[in-house]
């Protein structure tokens, strides 16, 4: 290869920005398990080889650093302010994982200030060009700013559970992502299932209504058991992945980051990805 055909190679690799593929992690109603899916499934997908970055954009109640044990001196209301750099509130979680922990009670962002926009937008297109995945935890709720997430993800991950009112979440959820025209991909993972059939049962049942009221494809993330391992590793603030990595949950994460790292990256690798969720906020 001649000396100039390197140099323009150099030039075009320098230029076409690689993009993470940004997955968020939704459900419309609380306590379905959302943020230690974002938690463990991180870790998953680090072990399959990706470099992930968590964000916690649960700007109600961010606990994404509880539930990974992480003490958080610095988070993003600092780099927002502009008293830390992005790099210097990034904390390591495991090799492969950073995270970049929330803060809490700003529920109502449509009220920042252009600067505070700027800021937010700076972030997430840093994130999205240093990292393979941006895996974002969002708040529950079927609010402007879960929907602003979601929008501009190239995969949304559903949690359900067999809760009713959590299947009933999910559909809404889903229905406002497509009313708004959602062009990333969209996946179901049941939690807390009682077995297996009960699991695949619940994702038929959301999947079928998509399909015929919304006319909308669900993918079937996986489903994840109830799990007595899961509960005990809230407790001593570790993700259940490293406490108890032969758990039933640990296998089904490792299926689903596995089933995940193989989806193409980025779908709509043109427009950054902050760009687009500021286009949602506002
Ligand atoms: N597979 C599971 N088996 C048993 N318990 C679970 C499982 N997944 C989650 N939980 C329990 O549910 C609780 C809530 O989980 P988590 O905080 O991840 O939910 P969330 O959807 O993020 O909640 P919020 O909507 O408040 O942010 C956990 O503390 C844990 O005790
Ligand atoms: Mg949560």
């Amino acid at each position: 290869m001649s000396q100039g055909s390197v140099q323009e190679l150099a030039v075009l690799a320098a230029n076409s920005v690689k993009k993470a593929m940004i997955l968020t992690i939704a459900s419309g109603k609380g306590g379905v398990g959302k943020t230690n899916i974002a938690a463990n499934l991180s870790i998953c997908l680090a072990a399959a080889g990706k470099r992930v970055a968590i964000l916690d954009a649960d700007f109600g109640l961010a606990n994404l650093d509880i539930v990974l044990g992480i003490n958080s001196k610095y988070n993003l209301s600092h780099f927002i302010k502009g008293v830390k750099k992005l790099d210097e509130i990034s904390q390591p979680v495991c090799e492969g994982v950073d995270v970049y922990c929330g803060f809490s009670g700003v529920e109502h962002l449509a009220h920042i200030t252009d600067f505070t926009r700027e800021r937010i937008v700076a972030a997430l297109d840093t994130l999205a060009e240093n990292y393979d995945i941006v895996v974002v935890d969002t708040a529950a709720g079927i609010g402007k700013t879960v929907l602003a997430f979601c929008m501009a993800s190239d995969h949304t991950i559903l949690v359900g559970t067999p809760d009713p009112a959590a299947i009933t979440d999910v559909y809404t959820l889903l229905k406002a992502m497509t009313i708004n025209k959602y062009k990333g991909r969209s996946s179901l993972l049941v939690n807390m299932a009682q077995d297996i059939n009960q699991g695949k049962k619940i994702y038929r049942q959301i999947a079928s209504a998509a399909a015929q009221f919304l006319d909308v494809t669900l993918n079937m993330a996986g489903v994840m058991l109830r799990d007595d391992y899961v509960v005990t590793s809230v407790r001593k603030r570790e993700p259940v992945v490293l406490a108890y990595p032969k758990s039933p949950t640990a296998k089904s994460l490792m299926g689903v980051a596995a089933r995940i790292s193989r989806v193409p990256l980025s779908a709509s690798a043109d427009e950054g990805f902050f760009k687009k969720v500021v286009n949602w906020f506002f």
